[in-house]
């Protein structure tokens, strides 16, 4: 608009403008919630892209395919009389001389007939070199696998929760394979999901963390274990004092130390497992196991690991630890800006949901914020059976 002066208004507006800006004006909150949805997004995104580099690379493994070393198979139970023949069965049925094969039940007081159970299988199979030990008292999953290693006679020792199933009739000759190579310690499974669970879910969840698990792997180790089907040296465990008491996931922070004594720890890219899927308190299951592993990560420092886990660690560390919290942070500075393009910001972040992976992915984020609220209370080391 024109004035007397033959100026604009607009023009005498923009030069007066900075007189009345006040501090708070300063940090543009679209532009910061932006920057932290950009990370939040983005650092998962450049991991992605830098394991796709790792994927492509060869193994690097001298396997031995003829490796027979004798094995003790561990199966921990707490209240699993529904699953333990079954799992028995899945172990004995396994393409390997019976005659190197040990199997050991712990059992931690189980209120159903479990070790009953487990006892009777084995006296109906006496090829099978079944022992049944009975804890008095249930002092948790670590504490029943340290009195399985104190007692196991194989060169490796391999655990399996008795609710998974092994649908290779070789798994244990495909897992020791790996072994064959003196610059491996460990090894562990891939997984998929039940299908009489929810498995839409968990499936999208899966093929996700098995790619990020195999490229690892291929190029060191990979710190995130399953006790569904994990194999470790004998050896070694005992030179690392057995499992931890302290830290829910067992199988992980086993393998982890393995490798930071400079061994492979490595996801197989020919083992699989098949996983039981909770029914009911899935979510409640999604956050215990997320509780274990940020125990895990916490106490899994990258410093001390050899030069090629050390990225690795770094990532895994910071996007379990701390990438989560990246997202709320974002949310609630445009909630407190709570200007209109700020408020449109929001609804369209929250609309974004209707975008399956990336409510997979804002799920895996909640799982992981509401397991380091719940470690503050209880680190949930022994824990409340889910029916699966
Ligand atoms: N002996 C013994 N003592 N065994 C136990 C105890 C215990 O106090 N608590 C659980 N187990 C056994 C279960 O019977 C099962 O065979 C196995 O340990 C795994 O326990 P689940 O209750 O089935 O847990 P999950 O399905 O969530 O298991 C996953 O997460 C755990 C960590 O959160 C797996 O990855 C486990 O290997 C892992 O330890
Ligand atoms: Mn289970």
């Amino acid at each position: 608009m024109q004035t007397a002066d033959g100026g604009s208004r607009d023009n005498d507006r923009d030069r007066e403008a900075p007189a009345v800006r006040r501090p708070a004006d300063a940090v543009d909150p679209l532009a910061v919630s932006l920057a932290l949805a950009a990370v939040h997004l983005g650092a998962p995104m450049a991991y992605h892209v830098e394991t796709k580099r790792w994927l492509k690379r060869p193994w690097d493994v001298k396997r031995g395919l003829q490796h027979t070393p004798t094995v003790t198979v561990v199966i921990p139970t707490y209240n699993e009389a529904r699953h333990i023949e079954e799992k028995l069965e899945d172990v004995y049925r396994q393409v390997y001389p019976r005659d190197r094969l040990e199997i050991i039940v712990v059992d931690s007081a189980s209120t159903d007939g479990t070790a009953e159970k487990a006892r009777r299988w084995g006296a109906a199979h006496p090829d099978a070199d079944v022992k049944v030990v009975e804890e008095p008292q249930r002092r948790g999953k670590a504490s029943a696998l340290n009195a399985a290693l104190a007692m196991a006679r194989g060169e490796v020792f391999v655990i399996t929760d008795a609710d998974c199933r092994w649908p290779q009739k070789d798994a244990l000759r495909r897992a020791v394979s790996w072994l064959a190579d003196p610059a491996v310690g460990a090894v562990t499974c891939l997984k998929k999901p039940a299908a009489d669970g929810p498995a839409g879910v968990e499936a999208g969840y899966r093929d996700r963390y098995n790619i990020l698990r195999l490229a690892e792997s291929k190029k060191w180790a990979t710190p995130i274990f399953h006790g569904e089907l994990a194999a470790y040296k004998t050896e070694l465990l005992r030179k690392i004092g057995g499992f931890p008491l302290d830290i829910g996931a067992d199988d992980s922070h086993t393998a982890a130390r393995i490798a930071a004594m400079g061994y492979r720890a490595v996801a197989a890219e020919d083992l699989w497992c098949v996983e039981a899927v909770p029914h009911n308190s899935y979510h409640k299951w999604r956050v215990r196991r997320a509780q274990h592993l940020l125990q895990h990560f916490l106490k899994t420092p990258a410093a001390e690991a050899p030069p090629p886990m050390r990225p690795i660690l770094l990532a895994e560390k910071y996007l379990h630890l701390a990438n989560p919290w990246l997202l709320p942070a974002a949310a609630i500075v445009l909630a407190a800006a709570a200007t209109p393009p700020a408020l449109d910001l929001l609804a369209a972040g929250a609309a974004a949901l209707a975008l399956k992976p990336y409510r997979t992915w804002t799920a895996a984020q909640l799982y992981l914020m509401a397991a380091a609220i719940r470690n503050i209370r209880s680190k949930e080391l022994v824990w409340e059976k889910q029916v699966k």
